[in-house]
């Protein structure tokens, strides 16, 4: 911002905290959020930083800090790690308990545990005679990075357990930085002139995922254990019956562990605890983001297991989002896979909710004329869950005038062909994608903002009617380097390719070498070794993770890992899904919609060239372990009556789980039908045909 233009915002940011000051004190009808009246306060105070002839006061800036990449060991988590599926209000909250009621026999009653979640990095310690042998972040959830060394520098980490310990302990936690510690690093990084963290989160991923343990070491790191891996609850050693029991072994053991923590014999008393949390969160030593509800009892955590990369038996509540004011600088359009045309509005950086915003999607044009949104407008934005950032209100008394109004082009941004209006209808909606900008960077988390969120529904899209548009390539392209995990080629590097002509597909990717990069300007010899040893070093690639690169509509991580369990070979896949109607309608977890689009896709000549060139250019295929045969494998349950101890759905889930097959009606073929309370004509079949007949108990024994 020019200086006449500081100015001129200062004065109008002045006198719009002087109107809002007055509506809180003295009126007292307060028109804005704090967040917002903060907010507007912060960037006055930086802009008087910025220019200090206005006048003089401190003001802290912030911005992000820069993510180091480095290369650990890879290590496999003997146990999942698993993430946990948020609820924003106390009505998302009971819905949760409406469905594990459910699920759990009725009327069941339970305790809740509950205890503060940590804003850090979630970290796997490894004890073996009391020892710590290894410590590892949490990777995708199944593979971690081993950084024991740096873990070892945090003094809170005991290196020796106190006794009576188990053999084998997994200790599992949060790695993090007290605010405190945050603040004075920032301090140094202004006088060094270095970037700024962001929040605690950043310091603790950052100084844990670096090779140098003193730098951890002088980052002053602390630990806070929440979770003792159980593998079966039945049996495990420490005799722990719920989780406030491991709260309290991990104490003995020598673990820090919060004390703020509460068991709850119901949800009142759980929100109670959310609501004492929330008073003194913002004085809280270390940054939070929310409160995590558990069911206590393991035996029932047990029976409500895992869907998808979450527990059933847990939630993470959320605090309402933060919000934040900054300018909207520019409104730039995206094109999506699809070609769909995505306007985004551009800001100046500011924080919410502990991380910097630029940037936040529009959807489409129907949201920027609901919110009389301009050009050079000051906004207020609220990041939904904390991690989608959005634009919610315009402050039209900020305007000076120069405001502009935005259109949509009439041609596409990418290649210029001609933009088509379309009327979407519902049908439309499904798979209809947002294609955003939010492409994830090298190093960079996967967010649900760069994920591609589906767009909201909308009277009205604009798409680019070209075809061939490589906006939509360069999408695909950015989608599959991702999932390859190719980091070097972030979304610059892959546009750059393709104008130089070096690639015209992801296969060429596997074809480039150190003589085609290293003339390019701006890439040199090392950076070119760099990519092309990268990209080698890539070429070995799950099945699973493959179906999940080769875009298939539906099939996202999770159903392609299913895919993979269920075929194995990419081979079996494609011979099953052509000849063999049978066998591919009996796949768990995928459904017809999946398979539609599969069999679609896998029917496309282009697309069987692109995985032949693919394999061609070097990409090895590594089989996917087939699901491990379960010992209920080869046998068919028949369930009839009420269950006392569990819903039929989770019988059936359990079954499953253990390679058994349930099917609706007995016959010779059926192994055994287990027979719950007032059980129908199911159990006389079954005496008549001699079919063994378990009771809940005995069913109970077998899946153990
Ligand atoms: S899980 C039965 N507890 O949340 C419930 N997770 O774990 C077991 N996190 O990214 C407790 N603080 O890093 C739990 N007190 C806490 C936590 C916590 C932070 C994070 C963790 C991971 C995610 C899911």
């Amino acid at each position: 911002m020019e200086k006449f233009e500081a100015k001129k915002r200062i004065k109008k940011l002045r006198s719009e905290i002087a109107r809002l000051r007055s509506a809180y004190h003295i009126e007292n009808t307060p028109s804005v959020t704090d967040d917002v009246y903060d907010s507007l306060t912060r960037e006055l105070k930086d802009l008087i930083e910025k220019y200090p002839e206005f006048r003089d006061e401190n003001a802290s800036e912030n911005r992000v800090a820069g993510k180091p990449l480095d290369k650990f060991v890879k290590v496999e988590h003997q146990t999942r790690m698993l993430s946990l599926n948020d609820a924003f209000s106390y009505e998302e909250l009971y819905d949760w308990e409406k469905r594990i009621k459910k699920l759990l026999s009725q009327n069941a009653s339970f305790d809740y545990f509950c205890e503060v979640k940590f804003d850090g990095l979630a970290v796997s310690l490894i004890y073996q005679d009391g020892k710590f042998v290894r410590g590892a972040t949490r990777g995708d959830g199944f593979v971690g990075e081993d950084i024991t060394e740096n873990l070892k520098t945090i003094n809170s980490i005991p290196l020796l357990l106190e006794k009576p310990y188990p053999k084998h302990l997994e200790v599992r936690g949060e790695a993090l930085v007290s605010k405190k510690t945050l603040e004075k690093l920032n301090v140094q990084n202004t006088k060094e002139g270095k970037q700024l963290f962001a929040n605690t989160r950043n310091v603790a991923a950052g100084s844990l995922r670096q090779l140098d343990p003193q730098l951890a070491k002088d980052r002053h790191l602390d630990f806070v254990a929440y979770d003792i891996v159980v593998a079966n609850p039945a049996k495990n050693s420490l005799a722990l019956k719920n989780h406030s029991k491991k709260h309290e072994s991990l104490r003995l053991l020598g673990f820090k562990v919060e004390k703020l923590e509460a068991k709850c014999e119901n949800l009142e008393e759980a929100i109670a605890f959310i609501q004492k949390f929330e008073k003194i969160r913002p004085d809280f030593p270390y940054g939070t983001d929310g409160i995590v509800i558990a069911v206590d009892d393991l035996k029932l955590q047990n029976i409500l297991g895992v869907v998808g990369k979450a527990p059933r038996y847990a939630v993470a509540f959320k605090y309402p989002a933060e919000k934040a004011t900054t300018v909207v600088k520019e409104i730039l359009v995206n094109v999506g896979r699809t070609g769909v045309l995505t306007p985004l509005a551009i800001f100046e950086p500011t924080l919410v909710a502990g991380s910097t915003v630029s940037k936040a999607t529009l959807h489409n044009m129907d949201q920027i004329e609901r919110l009389d949104l301009r050009i050079g407008d000051t906004v207020v934005i609220e990041k939904a869950g904390d991690v989608i950032p959005k634009v919610v209100e315009v402050l039209t008394r900020m305007r000076t005038g120069k405001e502009k109004k935005f259109k949509m082009p009439t041609h596409c941004p990418t290649c210029g062909g001609k933009v088509e209006k379309r009327e979407i209808g519902e049908k439309a909606e499904n798979g209809f994608r947002a294609g955003l900008a939010g492409v994830r960077g090298p190093g960079e988390p996967r967010t649900r903002e760069n994920h591609s969120p589906l767009s909201s529904p909308s009277s009205v899209a604009y798409y680019c009617s070209n075809s061939k548009c490589s906006a939509k390539d360069e999408r695909y392209l950015e989608h599959f380097v991702s999932v390859f995990e190719i980091y070097e080629l972030g979304p610059k590097i892959l546009s750059r390719f393709k104008d130089e002509g070096l690639i015209t597909d992801a296969a060429d990717i596997f074809t480039l070498n150190k003589e085609d990069i290293a003339p390019l300007e701006r890439f040199g010899e090392k950076s070119a070794e760099n990519i092309i040893e990268e990209i080698k070093n890539k070429k070995n690639i799950p099945l699973s993770r493959f179906l999940w690169a080769l875009g298939i509509l539906h099939v996202g991580e999770e159903t392609a890992r299913d895919l993979a369990a269920h075929f194995g070979t990419l081979d079996k896949l494609m011979s099953a899904i052509n000849h063999d109607q049978g066998e591919v309608d009996n796949i768990e977890n995928i459904g017809p919609a999946v398979l539609k689009s599969v069999s679609d896709f896998f029917g496309n000549k282009n697309n069987l060239n692109f995985i032949k060139k693919l394999e061609k250019n070097g990409v090895v295929i590594e089989k996917s372990e087939k699901k491990k045969k379960g010992k209920l494998s080869g046998q068919n349950f028949v369930l009839t009556g009420t269950l006392v101890t569990m819903s039929r759905e989770i019988a059936k889930e359990k079954i499953l789980a253990l390679g058994g097959k349930v099917v609706g009606s007995v016959s010779k073929n059926t192994s055994y039908v287990v027979a719950g309370e007032d059980p129908g004509s199911k159990l006389k079949n079954a005496e008549k045909l001699g079919v063994k007949i378990l009771s809940e108990k005995e069913f109970l024994g077998f899946i153990e």
